[in-house]
């Protein structure tokens, strides 16, 4: 085949029908787990792996750059081949490659976008950029694909905390967010305050249950005030009590703060979801695996007749079925992403919907 058949071959699987067939590889590798799925027509998941580095950075208390670029480095490759395998597909079915391109660590996104772009040019398929924030707004459509809209997400990761309007996929606006630290930084910033370890949150959400949620009463900041929260507050109200109190028990702490931060995200969820008009209330991000936030918000969305979406604890936390299924969605509503785009470590929500 001479290089002018080559380019309009290219050109024609680039323009690829979208539809529920599709098969899209999805890969993530925005902070320190590197993921990779097979999602047919947008929300069937053939297959999700997630290899994590939690212990490599654990011993440092917080995800180191570096360290996390070089271990998804090793890990891609296998990582993809074991997500090829469980699906029972190979290479030949796979329609499109979609992979992270930001939020997240520069050196760590550059080795799945890579990737990504290498396979989509090997395989002669299209290459699709996903804004890993998007990502998470789509988690809680591929554990209930028959939500209706218009859905406010309560979107509550290590980096981000935002309440989300989705009015139609692709159709979203941020009506609320934090205005210092985001939730999962509030809990792993007090847990590591405590010695609790890293990450936080799954620490505190065990030790809390074995403590007194009313022990100490902790603030709920901007609880009356527009839909933005603010946690930086807090966590120094809880350094404070400790410094004062050096004899409280930790469980009642834990379970005092993690009561504060719930309070103010139900609150604020429920009143976006009324001022929207909601017909579906979900969940996205790490914090969403929260066992409080998610009894709390369920209890309030039924007595305001709000549809709750709460995905699975696998799709809370980042992996790269949410990227797969995000991909498939951009690439029906804005077609594939050229191969010279870069990765973003600050892109917001707006960017990628615009
Ligand atoms: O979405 P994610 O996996 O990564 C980011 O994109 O940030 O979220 C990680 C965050 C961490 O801050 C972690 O402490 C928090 O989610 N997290 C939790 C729980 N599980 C994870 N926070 C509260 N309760 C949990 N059970
Ligand atoms: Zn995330």
């Amino acid at each position: 085949m001479n290089s002018s058949n080559q380019r309009s071959e290219r050109a024609s699987n680039r323009n690829l029908t979208v539809d529920k067939s599709t098969v899209v590889l999805g890969i993530e590798t925005s902070c320190d787990e590197t993921a990779a799925a097979l999602v047919m027509g947008g929300n069937d998941v053939l297959s999700s792996v997630v290899a994590s580095q939690l212990e490599v950075h654990a011993r440092f208390g917080g995800v180191v750059p570096e360290i996390a670029s070089r271990a998804h480095l090793e890990a891609i490759t296998p990582v993809v081949d074991q997500a090829l395998t469980k699906s029972g597909l190979n290479f030949d079915r796979v329609d499109a490659v979609a992979a992270t391109v930001g939020p997240g660590l520069i050196g760590a996104l550059l080795v799945g976008v890579s990737a990504a772009k290498a396979m989509a040019l090997v395989l002669d398929v299209p290459f699709v950029g996903v804004n890993h924030l998007e990502a998470h707004l789509y988690a809680a459509m591929l554990d209930d694909p028959n939500v209706e809209f218009p859905m406010l997400v309560l979107l509550v990761s290590g980096g981000h905390t935002m309440l989300v309007e989705v009015r139609e996929p692709g159709k979203y606006q941020i009506v609320g967010q934090t205005r210092d630290d985001a939730a999962g930084e509030a809990f792993d910033k007090v847990a590591r305050f405590l010695d609790l370890g890293y990450p936080g949150g799954p620490a505190i959400d065990k030790l809390a249950k074995t403590g007194d949620a009313k022990a100490i009463d902790f603030p709920r900041a901007m609880m009356h005030d527009g839909l933005d929260v603010s946690f930086s507050g807090l966590k120094t109200a809880v350094i404070n009590h400790v410094r004062k109190n050096p004899n409280a028990e930790t469980k009642n702490i834990v379970a005092s703060f993690q009561s504060a931060v719930v309070d103010v995200l139900v609150a604020k969820t429920i009143k976006a979801a009324e001022n929207l008009g909601a017909k579906t209330v979900a969940l996205g991000g790490g914090v969403a695996a929260n066992s409080l936030l998610r009894g709390e918000i369920s209890k309030a969305c039924a007595q305001k007749d709000f549809h709750v979406v709460l995905p699975s604890l696998a799709m809370c936390t980042d992996n790269a079925a949410m990227i797969a299924s995000a991909g498939w969605h951009r690439l029906a509503l804005t077609g594939d992403t050229a191969l010279d785009a870069g990765a973003y470590p600050n892109l917001g929500l707006t960017v990628a919907s615009a």
